[in-house]
């Protein structure tokens, strides 16, 4: 067991827990960027697979997350944040709508520990590709994760600029 492993249980979500991750969504993005509560609630109940936690040991609470919408679909567009009837279950790929990480818990390497485990996970699943945006200043971390930026991506939420990046777990 990693010394993160020892702080943090990594798993799906619970139903109990999907008011806590709606809440945590609006606590570590601005307005403008965070996804609704009531879609990250959806989302989580539609496809809790989908959704990796990381539970702090000593609380029992969440201290952060990383969730998506799995889809044929290559290239991603905003309606994946809102639109839940485009979840298809054994979608080739998933579209990633949030990786959070509460303040408390950031710069230990939580972050990169759950997308690590999520990229794992969604390998053994035989998915091809996690597709995600970003704002320019996360390129860099998005990179040493192992993702290729892909450019400006078409997305517009929030009124930013975005970039589309992608990691191919299986060909
Ligand atoms: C961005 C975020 C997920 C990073 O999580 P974290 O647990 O703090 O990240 P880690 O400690 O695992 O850091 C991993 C690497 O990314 C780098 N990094 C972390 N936060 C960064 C930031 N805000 N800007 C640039 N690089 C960052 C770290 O320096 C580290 O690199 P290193 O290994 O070379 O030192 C977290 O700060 C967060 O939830 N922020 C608010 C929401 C957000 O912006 N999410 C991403 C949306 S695309």
């Amino acid at each position: 067991m990693t010394d993160l492993e020892k702080r943090f249980e990594f798993r799906d979500i619970k139903p109990e827990e999907h008011d806590r991750a709606a809440e945590i969504e609006q606590i570590v993005f601005p307005p403008n960027e965070a996804v609704f509560p009531d879609d990250v609630k959806a989302q989580a109940k539609i496809a809790p697979d989908c959704f990796l936690v990381a539970v702090d040991r000593q609380t029992g609470a969440i201290a952060g997350f990383l969730y998506g919408i799995a889809t044929n679909e290559v290239r991603f567009r905003d309606e994946f944040f809102t639109d839940k009837s485009l979840h298809d279950h054994n979608g080739s790929n998933v579209m990633l709508l949030g990786l959070d990480v509460l303040p408390e818990y950031q710069r230990q390497g939580l972050g990169r520990e759950i997308m690590k485990k999520y990229c794992r996970r969604e390998q053994i699943k035989g998915r091809k590709k996690l597709i995600l945006t970003c704002l320019p200043h996360l390129v860099e971390m998005y990179r040493k994760f192992g993702y290729t930026d892909l450019g400006m991506s078409g997305s517009a939420w929030g009124g930013e600029i975005w970039h589309e990046m992608e990691i191919i777990l299986n060909d």
